[in-house]
Order: C-alpha cells, then sequence, then structure tokens
C-alpha cells in the first residue's frame, strides 16, 4: 500500500496512522525487522507474548502465526477495532502502556514497535513491562530517533531545522537512543542494541517528507514559503528518481531480571 494524496484525510492534511502504518509495514526491510524482534523475543509455540501500542496488529498475528499465545493492546479504541476487524480470532483490548490489565509476571516476551516515542514518560511503560513479564521474559523496543531522519536536499540547513521542528512535536522523541539505558534502569539484563537502516528511495514515499515540512510550519520553525520552495525541491527529486530519505530504526532487547 502506498501512501497516495487520497489516503490524506482530516483537518491538517496528514495520512490517516492506519494508511501510514500500513504503508511502513510494507516499506524495503520492515518485514525482516519484524522477523527479527520475533527473533529477539524467542518466540515459538507456546510463548505468552504482549505486543504494546499494536496499531492494526499485524504482529499479533504474525507472532500468533509462529505459535505464540499473543495478544495487542493499544490506547487507541479505533486501532483496536481495526485490529480484530484484520484478524479475528487474535486477542486485542484497548489500554493504556503505563497501565496493563494483567497480574504480575503473565507475559514471556513484550514488544513495543515504534510506540516509546509517543510517550511523555517512556520509563513508566518501562516499570509495566517489567511488572507484567515473568522472570526471565524478553522486552523488545524498537523505533527511531526523531532528530536522526536523512533526506538529500538543496538546503541543508533548512533540512536541518524542518526535521527537528518535526522532532519537537514527538513528545519522546530521542527515547530510542535511550531503549538501552531505561531497559538497564528497570531491572533489564543481556541487553542489546542493533540498527537497522531503512532507505527510502521511491517516488511514494515523498508525502514522508512533505509531512515533515508541514508540520515545521504547523510548528512555526519555518514560513509557508520556506517549506513550499523545500518541498518543490523533494518533489522534483522524487519525480526525477533523485529522492532520498534514510531512517534508522533502532532494536533494543533485554531479559527480565529475577
Ligand atoms: C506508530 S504506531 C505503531 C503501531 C504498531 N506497533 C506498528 O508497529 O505498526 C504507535 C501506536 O502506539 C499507540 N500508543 C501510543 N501511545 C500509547 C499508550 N500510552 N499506550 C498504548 N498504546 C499507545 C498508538 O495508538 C499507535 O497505535
Amino acid at each position: 500500500m502506498s501512501i497516495t494524496p487520497a489516503a490524506r484525510s482530516g483537518r491538517d492534511h496528514r495520512p490517516p496512522l492506519l494508511a501510514v502504518l500500513d504503508a511502513v509495514d510494507h516499506a524495503p526491510g520492515a518485514a525482516a525487522l519484524r522477523a527479527r524482534s520475533y527473533e529477539l523475543l524467542g518466540v515459538a509455540a507456546g510463548t505468552r507474548l504482549l505486543d504494546v501500542g499494536c496499531g492494526g496488529g499485524l504482529a499479533v498475528a504474525e507472532a500468533a502465526a509462529l505459535g505464540a499465545v499473543a495478544a495487542g493492546v493499544d490506547r487507541d479504541e479505533e486501532m483496536i477495532a481495526a485490529a480484530r476487524r484484520r484478524h479475528p480470532g487474535q486477542v486485542f483490548a484497548v489500554a493504556e502502556a503505563a497501565a496493563l490489565p494483567y497480574e504480575d509476571g503473565v507475559w514471556d516476551a513484550y514488544r513495543a514497535d515504534k510506540v516509546l516515542h509517543e510517550l511523555p514518560e517512556p520509563g513508566a511503560a518501562l516499570a509495566e513491562a517489567r511488572r507484567v513479564l515473568a522472570p526471565g521474559g524478553r522486552a523488545v523496543l524498537t523505533g527511531q530517533d526523531w532528530d536522526t531522519c536523512v533526506l538529500d536536499a538543496e538546503d541543508g540547513a533548512l533540512t536541518r531545522t524542518i526535521v527537528h521542528a518535526r522532532a519537537d512535536r514527538v513528545p519522546s522523541p530521542r527515547v530510542a537512543r535511550r531503549f538501552r539505558g531505561l531497559l538497564l534502569d528497570h531491572g533489564f539484563g543481556e541487553v542489546t542494541v542493533e540498527v537497522s537502516t531503512a532507505v527510502l528511495t521511491d517516488a511514494r514515499w515523498l508525502p514522508l517528507a512533505t509531512g515533515l515540512a508541514e508540520a515545521a510550519v504547523r510548528a512555526g520553525a519555518v514560513s509557508p514559503e520556506e517549506a513550499a520552495a523545500w518541498t518543490t525541491d523533494q518533489t522534483t527529486r522524487a519525480t526525477t528518481n533523485r529522492f532520498f530519505l534514510a531512517v534508522p530504526l533502532f532494536t533494543a532487547s533485554g531479559t527480565r531480571g529475577r
């Protein structure tokens, strides 16, 4: 699925999140990155896996196909409704990452993919992850560092301003570089960090770039004229096969201490 203008809606013209997630799910390397998360979690027949901030529920369905007893939670009722529609038979619930509706120690694997940046206090979610995991259980956190979006553009300084202005609209934009520290701070051991960079050069990814400029205008960081010039440059790149957007995605894993 591509992010087409038809997928856009809403007052601020941002694409609906689910359409963006569907596109990202099929981006180069995305399936391999999800598979790596199941590997790091040791998913096997009977593994009790909780996917927090599950969105449309794809990871829950994939983990279940590997034999896991999986469930997904998300704070957004519409996401949970979509997940239930798309994956009937799987278990989904509306819940907050920092207040999970489960007893202590009932999960073997905890996964939060592109979620912690949305939390003003990611540490509260990590404390909850530790609580619901059984001793020896595994956690995997995946996400981008929002300051680190690499775009080719004529105006490098303006690009930096736009990327940072977009990052500043995210509650915890640099949480990915803190994944390791957060896991250690909340009683996880055997902590590892890997990085896999999504390199997007196809014109269908142009809306991701233009969305950054729109957000920077909304933040008052750049003028509409500056954003228009930058967008024109990006559009020209997209139509001449010179578009380049690279996003490093960090994956951290850890084992819950006893
Ligand atoms: C960028 S999406 C990622 C969805 C999914 N993990 C994926 O990889 O496609 C972030 C998701 O986290 C959910 N979310 C944000 N804050 C949350 C919170 N405090 N508790 C639970 N879910 C949350 C959002 O509703 C959204 O569905």
